[in-house]
């Protein structure tokens, strides 16, 4: 039996079969659990629906995070389609390209709105709705992806990195708030993984040589190597972890020179 049979999980941000949330997805379900989906826009619908399908999954919903009316309306629906929720992956985030270049002095008002609205507040958004879904004793499990630049100056990830360490606030807050009814709130940081979301990274390709170079393991982390630290927080192998930024990064981040 796997680790997750009986469990049911919904993965937000699926682009395509490269995405982080992809990988979470698989390593959940290996493990038993039921999944549903969502996607943003037809384009990505496109890509998202063939990847629910070969994990078997019955529920794939359009939501643009960025709007309290989609995200109430996913949760009505996966309330008429299943009686419980045990887990989210919330591996969702977006910065107007031009913030992911150059000084973050430049920064714009709606630039970084935008970047922290999509980046930091979905998860809380998210949190409340899915809550009541996950009120059924048993506890549950709220995951989301984070990255070292909310730590330290990364070159070009600018408002990124400000939104990133609203996120990793996010998670204490709500662990805080959430940890009586028995739900944990806890962030995986990535190193550096390639995706569409960091091809939009300026010196990307840079950032991949620099910590491979550097990191202990003298190498990047693997997107299936997230997978499984998301299979991690989202069972009961981490019942006592919560508020926690959790590095999957080859080490990376405690290196001081
Ligand atoms: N790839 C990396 O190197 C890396 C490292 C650390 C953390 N992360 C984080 O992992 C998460 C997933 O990114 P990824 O690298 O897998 O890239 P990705 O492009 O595959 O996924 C990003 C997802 O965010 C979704 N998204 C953006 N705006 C949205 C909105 N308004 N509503 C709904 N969905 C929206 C996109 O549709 C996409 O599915 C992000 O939070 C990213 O910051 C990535």
């Amino acid at each position: 039996m796997g680790l997750l049979a009986g469990k049911k999980g919904i993965i937000l941000g699926v682009a395509n079969d490269h995405s982080l949330a992809w990988y979470c997805a698989k390593a959940l379900h290996e493990q038993g659990a039921e999944l549903a989906f969502t996607y943003q826009g037809e384009t990505l619908e496109r890509r998202v629906r063939p990847l629910a399908d070969s994990v078997n999954s019955k529920f794939v919903q359009q939501c643009d995070l960025g709007n309290d009316e989609e995200i109430k309306n996913v949760f009505e629906k996966l309330g008429k389609e299943w009686d419980r929720l045990d887990f989210v992956i919330h591996a969702v985030a977006f910065a107007n390209k031009a913030e992911l270049e150059g000084h973050y002095v430049d920064t714009t008002r709606e630039g970084f709105r935008l970047a922290l609205d999509v980046s930091a507040y979905t998860l809380t958004a998210v949190a409340k709705y899915a809550v009541p879904m996950m009120n059924h004793g048993d506890g549950g499990s709220i995951v989301t992806l984070t990255y070292y630049g909310a730590e330290k100056v990364v070159p070009n990830y600018n408002v990124m990195g400000v939104a990133k360490a609203a996120l990793e606030a996010s998670v204490r807050y709500l662990a805080a708030d959430l940890g009586e009814q028995k739900i944990r709130v806890n962030a995986i940081s990535a190193g550096p993984v390639r995706t569409l979301a960091a091809m939009g990274i300026s010196g990307f390709r840079d950032m991949l040589k620099h910590v491979a170079d550097r990191a202990p393991l003298k190498r990047n982390v693997q997107a299936d190597e997230v997978g499984k630290s998301a299979l991690f927080l989202c069972s009961d192998l981490s019942s006592g972890v919560t508020g926690e930024v959790l590095h999957v990064d080859c080490g990376y981040s405690i290196m001081g020179m």
